[in-house]
């Protein structure tokens, strides 16, 4: 990722993970949106419950910030097991991921974030164990080699991937379960706010909330973290209490702008207006042209630039929708017929509710 430590970016510091770390929901009760996945994993851990066997594999995909971890977490805690947290850069070899498996009590969780960044080698000892409980460790090299079957504790694994597309295809069959997060909606990050200024005990106005909510990018990372800057400005500026007045006061101060957008997302947005005239231009073009990776620009930036109605993908290209001239606060194109033909229905519904400021 390409060192952007603004406020509405969704991945966290360890700092920041501390904080997190208290306002984590502990069950699927306290875990706000997410109705579908939420209802499934209830019912499958029940099933597993009933059975007394761990829950089928379960990978969780979506943007940062949106909860997998939290997920995961939750899996354990209501079956009551342990959780061993590790992830895919970490395992390197063959052997770390052998050392991890044989260590699992049975009915654990192993918990293996960012799974799509396991090594090779590893990933395919994964296969047997999560299917038949087994890996094989191959001693020596060459014809002499042997192979030692070894048990594996009946376990769940969870993987959590910002890239379910990078998952090979054997790796992806062998979950039983997956869910997509999606981003949450206003009231949705509200309920979350709602939720985290009663653990922090700050007095949170319901209309101040949903102004922090609007600008939350759809996601519950950055609601909390607005929270805690909104919480400043409220005592330092103000009286303690977060009102409307104070949320848009404060929001104003640290810049965030009535969409949520950051300076990578307002980047890619003016650089696709004013430079490319809206697109359609490339992917690498685009980032070289905001000084980023492509990936950044896809896996940071996009998500939400696309849900929110002002970028949309075409075979031919990034395009900016008339909404985000508006936004950026220039006349969308004059000549609609031409631009229209280069004008795809957005991949995603343009639905997001932008803040009232
Ligand atoms: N549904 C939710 N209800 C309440 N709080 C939530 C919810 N989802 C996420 N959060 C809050 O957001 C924080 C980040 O969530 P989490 O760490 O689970 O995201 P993640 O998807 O694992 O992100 P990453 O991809 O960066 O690892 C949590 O600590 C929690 O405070
Ligand atoms: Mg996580």
């Amino acid at each position: 990722m390409g060192g952007e430590e603004g406020l509405v970016t969704a991945a966290a510091d360890a700092e920041e993970r501390a904080f997190e770390a208290g306002l984590r929901p502990r069950t699927l009760a306290e875990f706000v949106g997410q109705r579908k996945a939420r209802e499934q994993l209830s019912i499958m851990m029940a099933g597993a419950r009933g059975r007394g066997h761990p829950p089928d594999h379960v990978l969780f995909s979506g943007p940062p910030g949106l909860g997998k971890t939290s997920l995961a977490m939750i899996i354990a805690q209501e079956m009551a097991v342990p959780l061993r947290l590790t992830s895919g850069p970490a395992i390197e070899r063959a052997g770390d991921l052998v050392a991890v498996l044989t260590a699992l009590a049975p009915g654990e969780v192993l918990f293996i974030d960012e799974i799509h960044r396991i090594a090779r080698p590893a990933e395919e000892l994964l296969y047997s164990a999560m299917e038949d409980f087994r890996v094989d460790v191959v001693l020596g090299k060459g014809p002499g080699a042997t192979a030692i079957p070894l048990d594996v504790a009946p376990f769940t694994l969870v993987g959590a991937t910002t890239r379910a597309g990078l998952l090979t295809g054997p790796l992806r069959d062998r979950f039983g379960f997956t869910a997509h997060l999606d981003f949450y909606d206003t009231d949705e990050l509200t309920a979350v706010l709602t939720r985290s200024a009663r653990l922090l005990g700050l007095e949170l106005r319901p209309e101040g909330a949903v102004e922090v909510a609007g600008r939350s990018r759809g996601t519950p990372r950055i609601a909390n973290r607005l929270l805690r800057r909104v919480r400043d400005y409220a005592e330092v500026r103000a009286d303690g209490i977060i009102t409307l007045e104070v949320a848009r006061a404060a929001l104003r101060v640290y810049d965030v702008d009535p969409l949520g957008l950051d300076r990578l997302d307002r980047a890619v947005l003016t650089a696709l207006v004013k430079r490319f005239g809206g697109g359609p231009v490339g992917l690498t073009t685009l980032a070289v042209a905001v000084g980023e990776e492509p990936d950044t620009v896809e896996d940071v930036a996009e998500p939400f630039l696309l849900r929110a109605g002002l970028l949309a993908r075409t075979a031919r290209g990034r395009v900016a929708t008339p909404a985000a001239f508006t936004h950026l606060g220039y006349d969308p194109p004059a000549d609609p017929l031409g631009r229209s033909q280069t004008l795809p229905t957005p991949l995603f519904e343009p639905g997001f509710e932008a803040g009232t400021a």
